[in-house]
């Protein structure tokens, strides 16, 4: 058997979603490596005519997008979206998900909140049984309420992790916050979880989204699984 190419996996999902883009959409752009194939992707529809206007989640898909030349709006014009294409770090069979591994879940979660249809473009290592088995649940964190919400998170189960940068500095989100990643002996029910995380002051938003895809693009080293 041979060996799955998972740049090869990306880059399928990420063209089966850039597919689904049309004329006239508003598209909110996720972030991660495998949202960079879509970017890159989606500029080439670009200067073939596509006539779109994009949200990015974050300075670096911003970057990204700009270089393409994608014609680009910032999040506070945006009503609504028609359609994001965003990334994942882990989905269950019900389409939920784990995200934020690259710390812009709470850009890439108001933008999904506002958009008709979320696209989730994954490689074959992302689907998993069960959420909160095994990649750590991001939450983004005011600095100030850190020693308050940490508390508040063991209490809940969770162990507590500061992210922090190669070279030991805190990992600062784009909009100043820091990032907790959370781990689990005994993973608790999502739902549950979620419901305790939105009750804590200073957590400003937690990686779980739940009940918010439309469509799961499995990239597969032949062609993409679609999952609606
Ligand atoms: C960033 C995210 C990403 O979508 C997620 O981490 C997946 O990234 P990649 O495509 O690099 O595996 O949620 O906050």
């Amino acid at each position: 058997m041979t060996k799955p190419d998972f740049e090869k996996e990306k880059e399928r999902a990420a063209l089966h979603a850039v597919g689904m883009v049309s004329d006239g959409m508003w598209v909110g752009l996720g972030s991660g490596s495998t949202i960079a194939y879509a970017v890159r992707a989606l500029g080439e529809r670009v200067a073939c005519g596509l006539d779109i206007q994009a949200v990015p989640t974050s300075r670096k898909t911003r970057e990204l997008a700009a270089s393409v030349g994608i014609p680009l709006r910032d999040l506070p014009d945006a009503t609504h979206l028609d359609l994001t294409i965003d990334g994942a770090d882990e989905c269950d069979p019900r389409l939920d998900l784990i995200k934020g591994g690259g710390g812009a879940l709470l850009h890439e979660k108001i933008v999904a909140s506002a958009s008709r249809r979320l696209v989730i473009i994954v490689d074959s290592r992302k689907p998993v049984p069960r959420l909160l088995h095994a990649f750590p649940l991001p939450v983004e964190v005011i600095p100030l309420a850190i020693g308050v919400v940490s508390f508040r998170l063991r209490a809940l189960g969770a162990g507590v992790t500061l992210r922090r940068l190669p070279d030991g500095t805190p990992f600062v989100t784009d909009e100043g916050n820091r990032i907790l990643d959370l781990t689990f002996v005994e993973p608790p029910e999502p739902t549950e979880l979620a419901r305790s995380l939105e009750a804590i002051p200073g957590l400003v938003e937690h990686g779980l989204f739940l009940g918010m895809t439309s469509t799961l693009v499995i990239g597969r080293n032949s062609g993409a699984d679609v999952e609606i």
